[in-house]
């Protein structure tokens, strides 16, 4: 049977760190008119997401008749779904984590199912991980006993997503996310946030005082990365999907210490200090390497960028926002 064609695309959780992005990155590959950007709460970051297609903000996926509006409006036949609290907000709002992350997510799956839609793209994280997974070269098939809030609705989103693929024959997609890194939007309430945040404050101060120890490596990936990783596992042939879900995927790792070491090449005078708060916790969790073989075989993943040449685009990208007055 031919694939059929994602020919209108939803986004959700359209302003966050990733869905910003990835959204201009699917307009410029789809077409502006053909991908549609929804937001609950924030302004966008990207001017262009407003700009460039359509754009409804108030989109709460937890509120299935609203989610059920847009897509009838637009008809809708693939989504992105990125809504979701992340692991450190989690552990402070846990309820709120469980009702976006999981009643979010069952939303968008009925909805998709009852439109027979082409695909979906759920993302899962790093975070199925816990103390009792390998800590290096996670492999794909492995322990998922995770310890926050966040990691439990991933587990459980993974699960619920790989069953609709076998239950119902709906072409749902997803990989398990690293810390991710970029100079757009920042990220909001994730423990790998600091990876984020040190490139502000190198720029605007020349200090950072970190919240997880100097020591702590954990999986990373620089956001170019992200987006084609992302659209690669969604454009690849069905038919040579083993997983669904539940993709590892890689890039490199490292701890703060041996980032700040990097960005010390480039600004020698930047200092960094240490004081770890609830979110080492969570860190000292979740494994250091990921074995992403699976991604590799099934559909060709390959990352671009390692620690150097992020560190480099970062620096420059956001010294430039620096000198605009733009951050
Ligand atoms: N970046 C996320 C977090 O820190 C991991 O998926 O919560």
């Amino acid at each position: 049977m031919a694939a059929r064609e994602m020919n209108k695309i939803l986004v959700t959780g359209a302003c966050g760190q990733i869905g910003s992005e990835l959204t201009v990155a699917l307009r410029k590959r789809y077409g502006g008119e053909n991908v549609v950007a929804v937001g609950r709460m924030t302004e966008p970051t990207i001017p262009e997401l407003r700009e460039t297609g359509p754009f409804h903000m108030f989109v709460d996926v937890t509120e299935r008749s609203v989610l059920e509006m847009v897509v009838k409006k637009y008809n809708i036949d693939t989504i992105y779904h990125m809504a979701a609290i992340l692991s450190a907000a989690g552990e402070q709002h846990p309820q709120l984590a469980w009702n976006v992350n999981m009643n979010g997510l069952y939303n968008v799956l009925e909805v998709a199912r009852e439109r027979d839609m082409v695909r979906l793209f759920c993302p899962s994280s790093i975070a199925v991980f816990g103390p009792e997974t390998p800590q290096h070269d996670t492999p794909q098939e492995t322990v998922l006993l995770p310890k926050t809030m966040y990691g439990v609705t991933k587990v459980a989103g993974e699960l619920l997503c790989n069953y609709h693929v076998q239950r119902f024959g709906l072409d749902v997609r997803g990989v398990r996310y690293p810390g991710i890194i970029s100079s757009e939007t920042p990220p909001g309430g994730g423990t790998t946030d600091y990876a984020v945040e040190i490139f502000y404050e190198a720029i605007k101060h020349q200090r950072y005082d970190c919240f997880l120890r100097e020591d702590s490596v954990l999986p990373m990936m620089y956001m170019p990365d992200c987006i084609k990783g992302t659209i690669d596992l969604m454009e690849a042939d069905f038919a040579s999907l083993q997983h669904h879900a539940d993709f590892n995927l890689a890039a490199f790792s490292f701890s703060p210490a041996e980032l700040v070491a990097e960005i010390q090449k480039h600004l020698p005078g930047f200092v960094c200090t240490y004081a770890p708060d609830f979110r080492q916790a969570i860190a000292d969790s979740w494994p250091k390497t990921i074995d992403d073989s699976a991604a590799r075989a099934e559909w060709g993943w390959e990352p671009a960028y390692d620690l150097p040449a992020m560190v480099a685009d970062m620096l420059e990208k956001l010294g430039k926002k620096y000198e605009e007055g733009k951050i």
